[in-house]
C-alpha cells in the first residue's frame, strides 16, 4: 500500500489545504450522501465519482442534490490517482478490490463491512470468509467518539455499521463509567428505515411490501453483534425491525446493572463521555416534544442522539441512541473519519445540524 496521506500543521488549523477524492460506488445511497458531503467540504476534491449502470450519466442524474455538479460517473476499473478513495460497495466488493484501491490513493476509507473485523477466523463466524485478510492488521476501525486515537495516519479506514454505531454510542458511557462490567446481558433493539437496504432493493423493499412496516428482520445473529463486541468487550443479544420511514436507525437498549445506579450516576457518565464530543447531542427527560433522542432530530446530519431513563422499580437502565444511518451511520462518518485521519478540523464539511419541524425522515 502507498503510504498514508499526511496531515499538517495547516490543516489541523483549518486552513485552505485540499486533497482530492474518489468515491467508488457512488451511484448508492451512501456513495450519494459521501458526494454530496464531499462536494460541500472545504478541504476535499471530488475528482471522480464510478459506477458500472451509470458510467457517463452525470451524477445529479442519480443524486438530486448535486444535480448542478458537472461531475459524471466512471466505470470502476479506470480508477485515478487520488489522496483518499472512498469505498460505499456492498459486502465483498473492496476486500475483492483493496490491492486497487491502495494502489490508486495512499488513505482508503471502506463504507462496508469488509475490513470492520480484527481476524480472518471472525470473518469465517460472522460472514463468508475474507478474500485478503492480509489487510486486516493495518485497518483501523471508525468510530471516531471510541477511538480516534488510532485514525491520525491510518492508511485503511473501516467504517463502523449503521446500527452498530447506534449501539454502541448508547452503551460506551456505561462501560466507561464502569455502570456495567460486561457480565449483565444487555437487550438491543434496533428500528431501520428503508435507505439501510441500499438502492438496489428487492422484493422486500418495494413500496407495497416496505410501506407500513414494523418487521423483524435478523430477530439473532446479526452481523453487527460482532463489531458490537469488538468495542464493547462483551456480548449483546441484539434483534432489528424495519419500521416505515427512510432515514434512520434507533436503538433501545435494556441493561440491568448488578449494582444500584443514580440518574446522577447516569448524569456524569454520559456527560464525561460526551460533552466535548462534536457529533453527540444528549437527550434524556426535560421538557418538550423532543425529550429523548429520534431519528427525524438527525436526519441528513451527522449528530447521534444519545438518552436514558432509569426504571428503579425493574432495577433496569434504558437506553436511546438515534442516527442517520447514511450520514452518522456511514458516508457522515467515513468523511469525519477522513477528517480525523488527515488532521482537519474534526467537524469540517458536517455542520449541518438538522430542521425542525421536519417531515417523516
Ligand atoms: N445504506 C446504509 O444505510 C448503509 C449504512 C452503513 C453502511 N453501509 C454500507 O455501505 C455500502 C454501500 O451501501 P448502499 O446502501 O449505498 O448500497 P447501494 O445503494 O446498493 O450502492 C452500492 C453501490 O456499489 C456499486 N457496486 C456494486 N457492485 C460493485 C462492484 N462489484 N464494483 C464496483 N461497484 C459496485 C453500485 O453501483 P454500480 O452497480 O452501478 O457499479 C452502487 O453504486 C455497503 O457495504 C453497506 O453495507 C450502508
Amino acid at each position: 500500500m502507498s503510504s498514508g496521506v499526511q496531515a499538517t500543521d495547516s490543516n489541523a488549523d483549518g486552513n485552505a489545504a485540499t486533497v482530492t477524492a474518489s468515491v467508488v460506488g457512488a451511484s448508492g445511497f451512501a456513495g450519494g450522501e459521501l458526494c454530496r458531503l464531499l462536494a460541500g467540504h472545504p478541504h476535499f476534491d471530488l475528482q471522480q465519482a464510478t459506477s458500472r449502470q451509470y458510467a457517463g450519466k452525470s451524477v445529479g442524474s442519480r443524486h438530486p442534490p448535486l444535480r448542478t455538479s458537472e461531475l459524471r460517473f466512471t466505470e470502476p476499473i479506470d480508477l485515478e490517482s487520488v489522496d483518499v478513495l472512498f469505498a460505499a460497495t456492498p459486502h465483498g466488493v473492496s476486500m475483492e478490490h483493496i490491492e486497487a484501491y491502495a494502489d490508486a490513493a495512499g488513505l482508503v476509507v471502506d463504507l462496508s463491512a469488509d475490513f470492520r473485523l480484527e481476524s480472518a477466523q471472525a470473518y469465517d463466524e460472522w460472514y463468508d470468509g475474507h478474500v485478503a485478510p492480509e489487510y486486516l492488521d493495518a485497518a483501523e476501525y471508525a468510530l471516531p467518539e471510541v477511538n480516534r486515537e488510532n485514525l491520525p495516519g491510518a492508511e485503511l479506514i473501516a467504517v463502523g455499521g449503521c446500527n452498530a454505531t447506534a449501539t454502541i454510542l448508547g452503551l460506551y458511557p456505561l462501560f466507561e463509567g464502569d455502570v456495567l462490567s460486561g457480565d449483565e446481558q444487555i437487550v438491543v433493539d434496533v428500528k431501520v428505515g428503508s435507505s439501510e437496504g441500499g438502492a438496489g432493493g428487492g422484493e422486500a423493499s418495494s413500496h407495497a411490501e416496505r410501506s407500513g412496516v414494523v418487521r423483524p428482520y435478523a430477530p439473532t445473529g446479526h452481523r453487527h453483534e460482532a463489531e458490537i463486541e469488538r468495542w464493547l468487550g462483551t456480548s449483546v443479544a441484539f434483534t432489528c425491525h424495519a419500521v416505515d420511514m427512510v432515514r434512520g436507525a434507533s436503538a433501545t437498549s435494556h441493561v440491568f446493572p448488578s449494582e444500584a445506579v443514580s440518574a446522577g450516576d447516569l448524569w456524569s457518565a454520559y456527560r464525561s463521555c460526551y460533552d466535548d464530543e462534536p457529533f453527540v447531542r444528549l437527550a434524556a427527560g426535560g421538557t418538550g416534544v423532543y425529550r429523548y433522542p429520534e431519528p427525524k432530530a438527525v436526519a441528513g446530519t451527522n449528530y447521534a442522539e444519545v438518552g436514558f431513563e432509569l426504571d428503579p422499580k425493574n432495577g433496569r437502565v434504558v437506553v436511546f441512541a438515534a442516527i442517520d444511518n447514511m450520514v452518522k451511520g456511514s458516508a457522515g462518518q467515513a468523511v469525519h473519519a477522513a477528517n480525523v485521519a488527515l488532521g482537519f478540523a474534526e467537524t469540517a464539511g458536517l455542520e449541518f445540524s438538522g430542521l425542525h419541524p421536519v417531515g417523516a425522515p
